[in-house]
Parts: structure tokens; C-alpha cells; sequence
């Protein structure tokens, strides 16, 4: 008999063709033994207590901020991810980001768009360069990376921070504690997964110590940034401007950021490629798969009874 999954959404038509094949897809939690979850689902101590059955939750996404893990080990519950896959479509969207706030892409095309722009001149709409500026990566992981690989290309000095000090950096990178790497970084982005560890990472103290001038991109979570600390240092002129695609309390984007026309949004979309999303939902089944094959990748294990594994 197939095992018993409850899908929390829809798929692309591969992946769940693939579940169907592979699984019994049942609406009753109670009886479900897996979950393939996304990140807008709410995977909590309620989730569980409904399904009492539940062995493994395979999300379909590389974040499990929204997976009470330690409810998860409480319960021996395994939880999957879908790391690797989504890497080089989040750090493309990263340098759109960087791209976009650096070049001010958004403030021309609405300049344009107004059916003529001010006369050609000397000074209108500076932006920054990327070449010869340092990039400053908080997060060098399998993102961060892929992010520093393309930073090199345009000819960017690449600092990081954030890792534990005995892994590898990617290569160019020089390490940096957070509080050097905001001092001489031109541009900041961010690529640390959410937790307590890591909400508020930049407040107001840690934005004062930016270079003028400096940008600001978060592709990873919203909750790493304070945003009223954002806003005000925005506002004041503090730093040049942001590339932001994720917020504090998504789907809500706040209106203090909505004002300034020196920050770039993107709705939560880093990971948003058809190919890359298809090989997201692909992997989050497979995982599923896997699980009940009893061959799980390890890398894509978040924690299993018995297990724990470090996050990138
Ligand atoms: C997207 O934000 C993801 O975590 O995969």
C-alpha cells in the first residue's frame, strides 16, 4: 500500500503527477504519514497534534523558518528541505538587486515612463559603481557563494562574515567580523537563515556603523533587518538605498519602505524561475521519496530522530 501524504498546496503538473504515482494524496491529515509543506504554511506544535501519524515534512523550499523544528525533534518527526537547487536563481536575483539599487533602474524607468526625461546631463541620476567597490556578504553559505562568484566577475572585493571560523570561504573572500565588513562594505547583502539567533541582526547600531552611502540587499528573510531602523536610516540619507525581497511580516510590505523612492522591492521572488521552482517542487517530492525508501539525502535533511545536522 502507498503511503498516505497530505499536500498543504498545489504543485506544477510534473512534480505532482510524480506524487500521485508514488504516494496516496489524502485531505484528512489525521491519517498522513508525510506533509509536502511551503513556506506560507504554519508547520507548529497545532500541525502535528492534527496529524498524528505524521513521520516526515518535506518542504518545498530551502528556509524552515515557518517549521517549529524543535517541535518537529519532539515529536521525531523528519524534516526535509530543498537546498542546491534554488542556489544560482537567488544569487542572479541577489546582483538584480544590487544592480538595480547601484544603477537606480526603477527611479529612470519611472523617469521615462513620465514621456520625457530632463535634458542629458554631467550630474543627473548618479548611481554607484560595482566594479572596484567591496561587497560585503553576511552569509557566505551555498548563496553567498554563487553570489561571490558573480561579484568577482564585476570586478567587486569580496569580504564575509557569519560563518563558524573554520569554514572555507569562498574563493576571493576575505573574513571579516559583522562589525568590519559593515565599516568598509559598499554593499551589504545578507544570506543567513532566520532564527533567534539572527532577527534584528541590523538595527539601528549595526546600520550607523555602514559606510555613507552603502546599499543594503536582503534576499534571504525579512526578519534579519529592523525595519523602522531601515526606514530611518533610508530616510536620513544615511545609506544610499536598498534592494529588498523579502519583509518582516510578509505578504505585508510597509509603507515606510513603499514611500522611498531609493529602495528597490521584490516580492519575495529571489527563487522565482519556472526551472528553478519545477526543481524545487520535484525535490521536495523526491525527498518524500527518498524518505520512505530509507535513502535520504543528508544534505537535504533539516533533523531526524537521532540527527542533527548544521544549516548553511
Ligand atoms: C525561499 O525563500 C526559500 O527559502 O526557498
Amino acid at each position: 500500500m502507498k503511503p498516505l501524504v497530505f499536500l498543504t498546496r498545489p504543485l506544477f503538473p510534473a512534480s505532482e503527477a510524480l506524487l500521485r504515482r508514488r504516494f496516496l494524496l489524502t485531505a484528512r491529515r489525521a491519517e498522513a504519514r508525510g506533509a509536502l509543506v511551503q513556506l506560507t504554511d504554519r508547520v507548529d506544535a497545532d500541525f502535528f497534534r492534527s496529524m498524528p501519524r505524521l513521520e516526515v515534512v518535506s518542504q518545498c523550499a530551502v528556509g524552515v523558518d515557518n517549521i517549529d523544528l524543535a517541535a518537529a525533534r519532539r515529536r521525531g518527526i523528519t524534516v526535509m528541505n530543498t537546498p542546491g537547487v534554488l542556489t544560482e536563481a537567488a544569487a542572479d536575483h541577489t546582483l538584480a538587486l544590487i544592480l538595480a539599487v547601484a544603477r537606480r533602474l526603477l527611479e529612470g524607468d519611472r523617469a521615462c515612463r513620465r514621456g520625457r526625461f530632463p535634458e542629458w546631463s554631467l550630474g543627473y541620476m548618479l548611481g554607484a559603481d560595482l566594479h572596484r567597490s567591496v561587497l560585503g556578504i553576511v552569509g557566505p553559505g551555498r548563496i553567498g557563494a554563487a553570489v561571490a562568484r558573480r561579484a568577482r566577475g564585476f570586478g567587486m572585493t569580496l569580504l564575509c562574515a557569519g560563518r563558524t571560523p573554520r569554514s572555507p570561504l569562498p574563493p576571493g573572500c576575505r573574513r571579516a567580523s559583522l562589525r568590519e565588513l559593515l565599516r568598509r562594505s559598499d554593499i551589504v547583502t545578507l544570506h543567513l537563515p532566520a532564527s533567534r539567533r539572527t532577527r534584528h541582526l541590523l538595527g539601528s547600531r549595526e546600520l550607523a556603523l555602514m559606510k555613507p552611502g552603502a546599499i543594503l540587499v536582503n534576499t534571504s528573510r525579512g526578519a534579519l533587518i529592523d525595519t523602522a531602523a531601515l526606514v530611518a536610516a533610508l530616510r536620513a540619507g544615511r545609506i544610499r538605498g536598498a534592494g529588498l525581497d523579502v519583509f518582516e511580516s510578509e505578504p505585508r510590505v510597509p509603507a515606510g519602505l513603499r514611500r522611498l523612492p531609493n529602495v528597490v522591492l521584490t516580492p519575495h521572488i529571489a527563487s522565482a524561475t519556472t526551472r528553478t521552482r519545477e526543481a524545487m517542487a520535484m525535490t521536495a517530492v523526491r525527498n518524500l521519496i527518498d524518505y520512505f525508501m530509507g535513502r535520504s539525502a543528508p544534505e537535504r535533511i533539516v533533523t531526524a530522530p537521532g540527527r542533527r545536522r548544521a544549516r548553511a
